[in-house]
């Protein structure tokens, strides 16, 4: 019976081509005509990539390092996620009408499918990137523990519906491509999980600047703190256990599983391993867009 409630292991919907929940279908409409306004601040990423991380981050900046008022409520209602429709009174839109500015908002969607509003009011937008081996695992995973997602299958096969898109929100290779041909002409900030765990304070140096603001030495110190991946998985305000049990059980795989680079060498067969690398080589052949597969 629990298989059949609303939004649970549904097989995909194609919005202009791109395999989608068919419960944010259904809500696109609304989506499509969203007015952002002038100081949205958008938070853009492929499934997987670090958006909750960079989500915590950006509301600490907002509110200038005060932990309190970043525990005010969970990160996905601090954050509303744009195009997230699961039933008729839980929807990002609904939760974005509500929320005052300046807001943050959080997105999956393919840059040609981002609403225009964003564009007319010239948002900032920032986007974060992470290499295809560890978003292709933490999505595995992530697919048994949130159930709006269709059942995985086994590693091996979940591994060739990523490699050919046929996940929510399509290929990962067009999506991070999408949005790196985008920053040349607009107000983009493209970042990389790698370089976050790397050397997480010249990110958010790199953050600071993009949005014109300063923050004293200690309040960024701060930050860093509060938003290390130990600090938010044992943060019920960032770690998404308050979330409905239906649609998430963090019993089958915590939110914040591992929060590391390179967890794929603990997942990919050798094989699957040179036939990723070979696919990767022809997806992103021509393009100046370059990924590290660990830190
Ligand atoms: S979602 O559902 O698409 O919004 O998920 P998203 O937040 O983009 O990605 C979840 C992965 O990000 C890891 N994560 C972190 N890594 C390092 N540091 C911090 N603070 C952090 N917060 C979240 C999270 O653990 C997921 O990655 P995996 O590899 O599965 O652990």
């Amino acid at each position: 019976a629990m298989e059949q409630e609303d939004g649970i292991r549904q097989e995909l919907g194609s919005l202009h081509g791109i395999p989608l929940f068919k419960s944010f279908i259904e809500g696109w409409p609304q989506v499509k005509a969203f007015q952002a306004r002038p100081d949205d601040l958008l938070i853009s990423t492929y499934p997987k990539s670090g958006t909750t991380w960079l989500s915590e981050i950006m509301d600490m900046i907002y509110h200038d390092g005060n932990v309190e008022k970043c525990r005010r409520d969970a990160i996905y209602n601090r954050v509303p996620f744009l195009e997230m429709k699961v039933s008729k009174d839980l929807s990002g839109i609904e939760q974005l009408e509500k929320t005052p500015s300046p807001r943050l908002v959080k997105t999956h969607l393919p840059v040609q499918l981002l609403p225009t509003s964003f564009w007319e009011k010239d948002c900032k937008i920032v986007y974060m990137a992470r290499n295809p081996k560890d978003v292709a695992i933490s999505y595995y995973f992530f697919h048994h523990m949130a159930k709006i997602h269709p059942d995985p299958g086994t590693k091996a096969e979940f591994l060739e519906n990523f490699m050919a898109g046929k996940v929510a929100y399509g290929s990962w290779y067009d999506h991070v491509r999408g949005w790196w041909e985008e920053k040349q002409k607009k107000k983009i900030l493209y970042l990389f999980y790698e370089d976050m765990k790397k050397d997480p304070r010249r990110e958010v140096q790199k953050i600071l600047q993009f949005l014109g603001k300063e923050l004293a030495e200690g309040t960024v110190e701060r930050i860093l703190h509060h938003t290390s991946f130990q600090e938010m998985k044992k943060n019920p305000a960032a770690n998404y256990e308050t979330m409905l049990p239906t649609l998430m059980d963090h019993s089958l795989s915590p939110f914040l599983r591992k929060g590391i680079s390179g967890d794929w060498k603990n997942h990919f067969t050798v094989a699957q391993n040179e036939r990723f690398n070979q696919h990767y080589q022809e997806h992103m052949a021509g393009s100046d867009l370059h990924f590290q597969m660990e830190v």
